[in-house]
């Protein structure tokens, strides 16, 4: 066969074969074939070599013109088939560009205000405890002081879900959880999700996060307790944030005070905590002599210290989990 119907046959069958290939598998297939280390083409090119010299210079522009031909369609059809293929060859890219930043995720505020609440009690020597979500009257209520018919219980909306279990309504549940479970001392600070069956608006939501400190032993006081909320409000605010304690109210307290701090941007005091000495009546629910240990306790909501810090207006913008409002903190 002459080298002419060579060239015409070779290039025939190429595209043909080409224009049936679906997959880059066949495409390599047809590389190997063609234009591959024994391929056709490459076996024209040594046949070329053993021709007389006369016949060169016509051959060799008609090989030339046929390998630039298959090489083009190759690489089409690579590209058809593979657009990104190639592109690092391509003089076109611009390689001290940077890079695509990729979208960065962050700590949910409330998730930061707990840990920062946590490392400045643990810095002082509380350790973390846990307790249940769900849990029954006596835990919420009765050992806290709080009997059946209470008015205090009216304070908490509870949602029920058997007529003995709710939705803890505090995590003052926890002090009673971790009395029956060790003996004293005690130096624990807990918290977690609270519920409360209120009217939702800017200013309450039907769940809040809450922290929770009980410390009890031989000879803890009221001093001791102003000392230690002392030094967590110049932690958490500022040092020379102003703050008072106010006579309050709360069953599983004697006596029970408020703690207030001075927001200077909007010139009021405002509340950010409940707290008192642990009422005796509480250490007898769970069988600690009374004459022997005292304590205090705490209790504060997380949302209300963030929305104080921060400067935040409505405390559901923590659980419509809208990116605008996350991103800023
Ligand atoms: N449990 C109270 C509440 O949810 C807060 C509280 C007040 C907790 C005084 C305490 C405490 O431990 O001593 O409103």
């Amino acid at each position: 066969m002459s080298l002419d119907n060579t060239i015409k046959e070779i290039k025939t069958s190429f595209h043909s074969d080409l224009s049936n290939c679906k997959t880059t598998t066949d495409l390599e297939n047809i590389r190997i074939t063609y234009l591959g280390r024994k391929g056709k083409l490459t076996v024209l090119f040594d046949d070329f070599t053993k021709l007389p010299g006369s016949e060169k210079p016509k051959y060799g522009k008609a090989l030339n013109i046929l390998k630039t031909d298959l090489n083009n369609a190759f690489n089409k059809k690579l590209n058809q088939l593979n657009p990104d293929s190639g592109k690092s060859n391509d003089n076109s890219e611009d390689f001290s560009l940077p890079g695509y930043t990729l979208p960065k995720g962050s700590l949910h505020p409330l998730e930061q205000i707990t840990s920062e609440i946590k490392s400045i009690f643990q810095s002082i020597g509380f350790s973390v405890a846990y307790g249940p979500e769900i849990d029954d009257d006596y835990h919420n209520f009765e050992a806290l002081n709080v009997p059946k018919h209470h008015p205090a219980r009216d304070m908490q909306d509870t949602f029920f879900i058997d007529p003995n279990t709710v939705l803890r309504t505090h995590t003052s549940n926890v002090q009673i959880h971790l009395m029956e479970n060790q003996d004293p001392p005690i130096r624990h600070i807990c918290c977690g999700r609270v519920f409360r069956n209120e009217a939702v608006s800017y200013k309450s939501f039907c769940l809040f996060n809450q922290v929770e400190g009980l410390v009890i032993n031989e000879s803890s006081s009221f001093a001791e307790m102003k000392g230690t909320l002392e030094y967590f409000v110049q932690e958490m605010f500022g040092k020379g944030t102003k703050m008072r304690f106010r006579p309050s109210y709360f069953p599983f307290t004697e006596p029970s005070a408020e703690v207030d701090i001075w927001n200077d941007k909007l010139n009021q005091w405002m509340e950010i905590l409940g707290c008192g000495m642990v009422n005796p009546n509480v250490l007898a629910n769970v069988e600690y002599d009374n004459t022997k240990y005292q304590g205090f306790a705490f209790g504060m909501g997380i949302e209300r210290i963030a929305m104080i810090k921060y400067g935040i207006k409505d405390i559901r913008l923590f659980y419509q989990n809208d990116k605008r409002f996350l991103e800023q903190f």
